[in-house]
């Protein structure tokens, strides 16, 4: 037994815990309980009310170059028409991930790439989604008839219930986005719904970049109808704007030890996060910055911008280079690190951080031990 089963199985024999001693009349009456659909639920309290957050979940990377080759055989394998989405998935390296098809926690991710000229089919769904372009030229996306043009390490929108679809123009360049989705979370409510739309693709009804174009920058436009959905109009958030937004703010503060200089993709017209189930962030590592250890509720993936560094997590030390993928699941300490002397790292994450502020479980701990910095075991 380890030394933190032995701790658990010592805290459960104190006064509020399970500590029931089975005996043959308990044995009987478990029997008869199961026999009427029961159970005494002493016997599950302990594994189901942890001490604290067990995630199911493992730290988990996935390499770009590695998964890069892989999207670029689906493209020779199969069309998106027939695919419906030419997506690698991501499955966190753990039972929960394979079975809930998830990249960590109640998130799901994937990796899609299209060649120019291609389009996937226009659908909805109850899920929302959003994607940070990896690589390419040419890429675009249709949000309920929105068209928005998509560039390097542009982080874009596509809230629930919206029709969609993308591709990538016929000038353009072989394409790859991260898709990031909250399917394992709306399967977990079984709230999931998935329509196709009535034709293989929308047409614009609006100006192509209408909606960053008139909600994206510092003004608010007025003297037009009010914007009264349920997330942020801005729809698309430029890389050159989301970069020179870092570059000010830490000119004007050091940032937080755990994060370094850290900005969230936020709804302008709340402040609040741009869809309501998943947020997002970019941070930046300045030159050699290791910053302290920290653990949270929700769930967290990150795509790395710019850079290289590593990351230790739950104790082990995961080394990344641009566009690596990789997460942090619940209540796992994590701190990270930039290699470069020189030049700064930008990670892009997104998370589920707005599922738990809306049931007020946002909880968050700093590492106090061995001077804030995990002890690394492999
Ligand atoms: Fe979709
Ligand atoms: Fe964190």
């Amino acid at each position: 037994m380890s030394s933190l089963q032995q701790q658990t199985v010592s805290r459960d024999a104190q006064l509020g815990r399970s500590r029931v001693t089975d005996n043959p009349e308990l044995l009987a009456f478990y029997e008869d309980l199961a026999r009427h659909g029961a159970d005494a639920f002493w016997r599950r309290a302990n594994a189901i009310e942890p001490w604290e957050p067990q995630s199911r979940y493992n730290p988990t990377l996935w390499k770009y170059e590695e998964m890069r080759a892989l999207c670029l055989r689906a493209i020779d394998l199969v069309r998106p028409e027939d695919a419906g989405r030419r997506v690698v998935t991501l499955l966190n390296d753990s039972d929960a991930g394979r079975a809930n098809t998830a990249v960590v926690g109640w998130l799901f991710s994937g990796l899609q790439a299209m060649k120019p000229g291609e389009v996937t089919p226009a659908h909805k769904h109850t899920a929302s989604a959003h994607r940070f372009i990896m690589e390419g030229a040419g890429a675009y996306t249709v949000v309920d008839g929105h068209h928005i043009t998509l560039g390097k390490n542009d982080y874009v929108l596509t809230p629930n219930g919206c029709w969609h679809d993308h591709g990538v123009a016929a000038e353009g360049r072989l394409s790859i986005w991260q898709d990031g989705l909250d399917i394992p979370l709306m399967n977990c409510m079984e709230t999931n719904f998935y329509a196709v739309y009535d034709r293989p693709a929308q047409t614009p009804g609006f100006p192509s970049n209408d909606l960053p174009n008139s909600y994206g920058g510092a003004m608010q436009p007025d003297g037009v109808e009010a914007w009264t959905r349920p997330f942020s109009p801005t729809m698309v958030y430029r890389w050159e704007k989301v970069r020179d937004a870092i570059w000010s703010f830490a000119k004007a503060s050091d940032g937080s030890p755990f994060d370094g200089h850290i900005m969230r993709y936020s709804n302008p017209q709340t402040g609040g996060w741009a869809l309501k189930t998943m947020g997002a962030h970019m941070q930046m590592l300045k030159p050699g910055l290791h910053t302290r250890a920290h653990r949270h509720t929700g769930n967290v993936v990150y795509n790395v911008a710019q850079g290289r560094g590593y990351s230790v997590i739950g104790g082990r030390r995961f080394d990344w280079s641009e566009h690596d993928i990789f997460c942090v699941p619940a209540w796992t300490w994590h701190e990270h690190v930039n290699l470069d002397p020189g030049e700064e790292a930008f990670l892009f994450s997104f998370n589920d951080f707005p599922v738990m502020d809306a049931i007020g479980v946002r909880i968050e701990e700093p590492f106090e031990e061995t001077g804030g910095y995990q002890v690394v075991r492999d």
